[in-house]
């Protein structure tokens, strides 16, 4: 046996909702808390135990409520404070725990504390930001910010630069005064005193600043990438006292968004002594098909990278630390385009995909429609993405820097802008897929006919079917959890081969990666086992069919 202390977030699956694109409840094209609430029957039924919700709170949405205005209020295109509690309550009688989304590397600079700070330089909430001089006349340093240009806006009242890793709407919070710790963890308690299950804690990596503000190498964008911040140095400390001051006292799934972070950093965040959190997000894995320096920019997929990441990530974490697994979420392309085949393959590849990553060892976290084979979406121009990610990047590298043409732009926006898994959840085939009767905020995907989640509830082989059963075996096969991972085959570029042992009991997990049919031999000891679950109806020895996956479990003695 190995010596992984039990817990509920380790054996739990959790669902993302991002409610702006979930269910629009009132007809103003907009999803909310309702709406949300009118599916938790939907929510049971894919079996998920948790569900995290992107940011509700108050928010003048130049992010999509990651800039937050007011951490204790509901965003009122949401619904009220009545709509959240009624959403726990109804979450915790269908036996689903919530996990709040924690945005407290930056607030919104409409949020009262910011108001104040930017209006003398000896306001008391000046130091809740990070203010500084000009030097020559300019920014403090080169580093650039996530969302185009540079990181510091001057402020023409107070003379002086503030620092955003975000858009402009997004000042940074100083987490070096303890008054900003403070009022942070007092929200915190208030929102678990209330009864939610959790924080996913947005780009907490970054909340430590190195004080001496150095400028960092320039990419192609003249500006550094911001994440040259992360794990900064101050960073576990901080997330030691957040444990010690409130996480400690409740009973908690805690991770952490963590842009920038090594495994030898993870190990720390999410270190099994549970002295800071639970899990991290890392972005290894779905970084390995972008430019080191240039998220826009292309590269092929390659299957032995993604061997090697996931595996460093498996065996890394290993009884030192819990891993969490995801394939997509609000910030990432739709993974069956990304990585499968949206075209004749799409459910063989999204089952695939999923098989892939739901046997490994960590928390599964699903995005709204993934459980049903979603697909990126086929962008005709600008004018039809919402997200400042994406509009920002394309000014910059089109517009005013000229790096990219327009094509090539548009054609890297349709495999990686963010509003590919923001079009709303595609529910029935009826005008606007079911998710509103008004008129949606951002188009809803055209292949909604034959992608909703009506149909599939209603055909056993579906993609939504073949998640229900991915995560029903989780609580069944403790191996699943718990098991220790092996890479086998290690060399082969076309088929992902690995095992799990757990005391006598092993898995195999196959999952071929092309639309080709690959020979392949079970080995020896897994020709008897029972197959737990495969995308295939009937096996087939000797060769894989495209995009085939299939796991098998043997008791060894
Ligand atoms: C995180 C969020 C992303 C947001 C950013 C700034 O990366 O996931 O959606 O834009 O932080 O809050
Ligand atoms: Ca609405």
């Amino acid at each position: 046996m190995n010596n992984i202390e039990k817990r509920w977030w380790k054996e739990a699956v959790v669902y993302q909702i991002y409610p702006r694109s979930f269910n629009d409840s009132n007809g103003d094209g907009i999803g909310d808390l309702k709406g949300i609430i009118q599916k938790i029957p939907y929510l049971k039924e894919l079996g998920v135990n948790v569900v995290w919700l992107s940011p509700i709170y108050q928010s003048p949405n130049d992010d999509n409520g990651y800039d937050i205005s007011d951490y204790r209020q509901i965003m009122t295109e949401f619904g009220t404070m009545e709509d959240f509690n009624q959403l726990l309550t109804l979450c915790h009688q269908a036996g689903i725990k919530l996990v709040m989304d924690l945005v407290v590397n930056h607030t919104s600079d409409e949020h009262a504390c910011f108001i104040e700070s930017r209006k003398s330089k000896d306001n008391p909430y000046r130091d809740y930001y990070i203010w500084k001089d000009p030097v020559n006349g300019k920014e403090p340093n080169n580093w650039g910010s996530c969302f185009g240009g540079s990181t510091w806006e001057f402020d023409e009242q107070t003379g002086q630069y503030y620092l955003h890793f975000f858009s402009k709407k997004q000042p940074d919070l100083n987490w070096e005064n303890e008054k900003v710790r403070a009022s942070v963890y007092n929200m915190m308690k208030w929102w678990l005193d209330k009864g939610v299950d959790g924080f996913r804690m947005d780009v907490i990596s970054l909340i430590s600043k190195d004080p001496e503000y150095k400028d960092g190498e320039p990419g192609v964008t003249g500006y550094s990438s911001f994440n040259v911040c992360a794990n900064g140095p101050r960073v576990h400390e901080f997330l030691q006292e957040m444990r010690q001051e409130v996480l400690s006292k409740y009973d908690l799934l805690t991770v952490g968004e963590c842009s920038g972070v090594t495994l030898e950093e993870a190990k720390k965040y999410a270190r099994s002594d549970e002295k800071e959190l639970n899990m991290v997000f890392q972005f290894e894995h779905v970084s390995l098909d972008a430019d080191d320096d240039n998220k826009w920019g292309l590269k092929p997929f390659d299957l032995m990278k993604l061997k090697e990441i996931m595996t460093k990530w498996q065996n890394g974490l290993e009884g030192k630390a819990w891993n969490s697994l995801f394939w997509c979420n609000h910030d990432q392309p739709r993974m069956v385009s990304r990585w499968g085949n949206d075209k004749e393959y799409r459910e063989a590849s999204a089952k695939m995909l999923a098989t892939c990553l739901h046997m490994m060892q960590g928390t599964p976290y699903v995005y709204q429609g993934e459980e049903l084979g979603m697909t990126n979406m086929p962008f005709h121009d600008l004018s039809e993405f919402r997200d400042l990610d994406s509009i920002n990047a394309y000014r910059e590298m089109v517009e005013e820097k000229k790096i990219m043409t327009s094509e090539e732009m548009l054609t890297a926006l349709r495999k990686k802008s963010r509003d590919n898994s923001r079009t709303p959840m595609q529910w029935d085939d009826s005008e606007n897929a079911g998710f509103t009767t008004g008129t949606p905020w951002i188009k809803v995907n055209p292949n909604y006919h034959q992608i909703n989640a009506a149909e599939q509830l209603q055909r056993p082989d579906s993609v939504f079917h073949y998640y229900q059963k991915l995560i029903q075996l989780r609580k069944q096969y403790e191996v699943i959890v718990y098991g220790k991972y092996e890479l086998l085959d290690a060399e082969n570029p076309d088929i992902y081969t690995y095992s799990r042992t757990l005391g006598n009991e092993k898995l195999l997990v196959v999952c071929n990666f092309t639309d080709k049919e690959i020979s392949y031999q079970i080995p020896e000891e897994y020709r008897n086992g029972e197959c737990l679950i495969s995308n295939y109806v009937e096996q087939n020895s000797g060769v894989l069919r495209p995009y085939e996956a299939f796991v098998l479990h043997i008791n060894i003695l």
